[in-house]
């Protein structure tokens, strides 16, 4: 029997996405581009689709994410213009007191009732955060995450309980009360790959997400996720893998398509985001696969990334999701038009071949074409 998996679009809320180039495909950043992108998912059968949090633009002449959407504000008027995909929107748990994100998420829920889902993150890269002043010098990793559990703790008791008194060692609330509580219990997920972020994940969320291909050393890292989840007992946590993919027609094609890629790398930025995590003081506990960049300045697209035309991509996402064993994946394409429509007609419907299925071009790819 076919493993079904949830398969959701990370979307492109920052100029430029994740292809550090000047050959990059329009990839503009706007709130105009994301809504078309978000409409076609929902369309295509997608289960979600996630917007991340971004804070800072990158220096070189590509002008990498100088225009980015704030992520809550985003995923409101996502919510607003589709009916059925889930909107998973992103908060920095360091950078926002949890009171102020519990509130704005119940009011996403009134306005997409059971839709909503909270990927929660602490941020790693210094730069991202510290140029408007929102890096907490005095907090380390493993800090960061123990603000986390505080903070989480928090909020599902805002979203839970009638009056909330809490002095804990980063928050404190006196009577606080909240409504209206969410219609169901938004989806909670995390993405740190560290150690320390995977226990977070297991013990606070309903999904693990994990930088994801079929190089061994990804699988071994979901794997990882699961069996820290098992081992912590939560086994109801599910794991989903972030997959970078260049598709093409011919695995020649996809290739071809690299190389434009690297031809017009952006060394100064690819450089910029490894400044990033490096001025990180705690950089040494940073997950190194979840660092989404290329290994050198020639690199206009992260390692992990997956390169190949429809069937093969088809192939190894399958193999991926077998022997990592995952419940879901995130896709991350060049051309967020036309590609997220040639993958979803091309690539997705051949996983059945290779035991996986999904919903995305089945039933619902009539209404997108
Ligand atoms: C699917 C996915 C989404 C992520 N979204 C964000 C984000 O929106 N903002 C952010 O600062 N970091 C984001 N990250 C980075 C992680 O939150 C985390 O900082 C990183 O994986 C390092 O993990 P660690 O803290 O366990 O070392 C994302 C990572 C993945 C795989």
């Amino acid at each position: 029997m076919n493993k079904k998996i949830e398969v959701g679009v990370f979307l492109p809320v920052g100029k430029n996405g994740w292809i550090h180039s000047m050959n990059t495909p329009y990839t503009p950043g706007t709130f105009d581009h994301v809504l078309e992108v978000t409409k076609k998912a929902e369309a295509w059968g997608y289960d979600f689709v996630l917007s991340p949090a971004i804070w800072r633009g990158l220096r070189g002449p590509s002008e990498h994410w100088m225009v980015s959407l704030e992520s809550v504000t985003t995923s409101a008027a996502l919510l607003q213009a589709t009916e059925r995909i889930k909107v998973m929107t992103t908060a920095h748990m360091t950078v926002y007191p949890p009171a102020t994100i519990a509130k704005m998420i119940t009011t996403l829920d009134q306005i997409g009732p059971g839709r909503v889902g909270l990927n929660l993150v602490t941020g790693a890269s210094y730069l991202d955060l510290s140029h408007v002043g929102l890096w907490k010098e005095e907090l380390s990793h493993g800090d960061r995450y123990r603000l986390g559990d505080e903070w989480i703790s928090l909020v599902k008791r805002l979203w839970t309980e009638p009056v909330v008194t809490h002095k804990g060692e980063f928050f404190e609330t006196n009577e606080g009360t909240m409504g209206p509580k969410p219609s169901v219990m938004p989806t909670l997920v995390n993405a740190g790959s560290s150690p320390r972020g995977l226990k977070f994940a297991a013990e606070n969320c309903d999904i693990a997400f994990v930088v994801a291909s079929d190089e061994p050393i990804y699988i071994e890292s979901a794997k990882r996720a699961k069996s820290i989840a098992k081992e912590l007992n939560k086994p109801a946590v599910r794991t989903f893998g972030l997959m970078q993919l260049v598709p093409a027609e011919t695995d020649e094609e996809a290739q071809a398509l690299l190389e434009h890629f690297n031809a017009g790398v952006d060394s100064i930025c690819v450089d910029d985001v490894r400044a990033g995590y490096q001025q990180n003081p705690s950089n040494k506990d940073v997950s190194e696969l979840s660092k989404v960049v290329g290994d050198d300045e020639s690199d206009a697209v992260p390692d992990s990334a997956m390169v190949g035309s429809y069937e093969s991509l088809a192939r190894r996402i399958a193999n991926t999701v077998l022997e990592a064993d995952l419940d879901g994946v995130l896709i991350i394409v060049p051309d967020y038009i036309k590609d997220l429509d040639a993958v979803s007609q091309k690539l997705f419907p051949l996983l059945e071949q290779f035991g996986v299925s999904s919903n995305v071009g089945t039933e619902f790819a009539v209404a997108a074409s």
